[in-house]
């Protein structure tokens, strides 16, 4: 509740209010879940009934502190894996935004990367593509969830780079050659 005033504060124009995971989950149309690897089981388990049949977009890179430059994927194969099995079926998951430092999603302007976008079916997918581009940043069709584990591992990839050539904005991916072939949309030209 806090922070919502705080944020409230710092966007003018905005609609914040606070409440417990549940509680924000039910009344969600579309929900993003943003919290480290250590707490995504637990919040994820707590949502899942009150997302049944809505898209729930999970942000979890399954980092491992204090290695966090060092690729270390979870048993079940990847963070998307974990989420699928504390969501059930009836979810409608979609994995996004690893590779994008936080401190660029908070400055103003172009972030100068992409955002590869993972989940099962297309239209879902497009839905969240669709939001993203809303704030300005172009989000890629980037496959199914089973893919998800590539970006999920790139951001350790990341990480290392950041600390090695001291990138204080954050390294990102951009992806090239798609000139005329993706708009910010992420959609195919007709
Ligand atoms: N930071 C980045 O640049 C970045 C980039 C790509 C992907 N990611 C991924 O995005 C996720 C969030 O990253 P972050 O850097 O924002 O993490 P963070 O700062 O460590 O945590 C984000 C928030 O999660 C909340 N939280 C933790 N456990 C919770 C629980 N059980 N119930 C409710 N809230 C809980 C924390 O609330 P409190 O403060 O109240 O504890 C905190 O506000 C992670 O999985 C991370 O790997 C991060």
């Amino acid at each position: 509740m806090a922070l919502a005033a705080e944020l409230s504060a710092k966007l003018p124009g905005s609609r914040l209010e606070g409440r417990n995971n549940r509680a924000a989950a039910l009344a969600a149309e579309l929900v993003f879940v943003a919290v480290p690897f250590a707490s995504q089981a637990a919040v994820l388990g707590d949502i899942a009934a009150a997302t049944a049949g809505k898209i729930v977009v999970d942000t979890t890179v399954p980092l491992v502190p204090p290695r966090v430059s060092q690729v270390a994927l979870p048993p079940a194969g990847s963070a998307a894996a974990v989420a699928r099995a504390c969501l059930g079926p009836e979810v409608r998951l979609v994995t996004a935004f690893h590779n994008v430092a936080a401190a660029k999603l908070a400055a103003d302007g172009d972030v100068g990367c992409d955002v590869f976008v993972f989940g099962d079916v297309e239209a879902d997918r497009q839905t969240v593509i669709d939001l993203i581009a809303t704030m300005g940043i172009r989000a890629l069709h980037a496959g199914p969830l089973a893919n998800s584990v590539a970006a999920e591992a790139l951001t350790s990839v990341l990480i290392g780079i950041n600390r090695r050539y001291k990138a204080a904005g954050g390294a990102g991916i951009r992806v090239t050659g798609l000139a005329g072939s993706a708009d910010a949309r992420g959609r195919q030209p007709a």
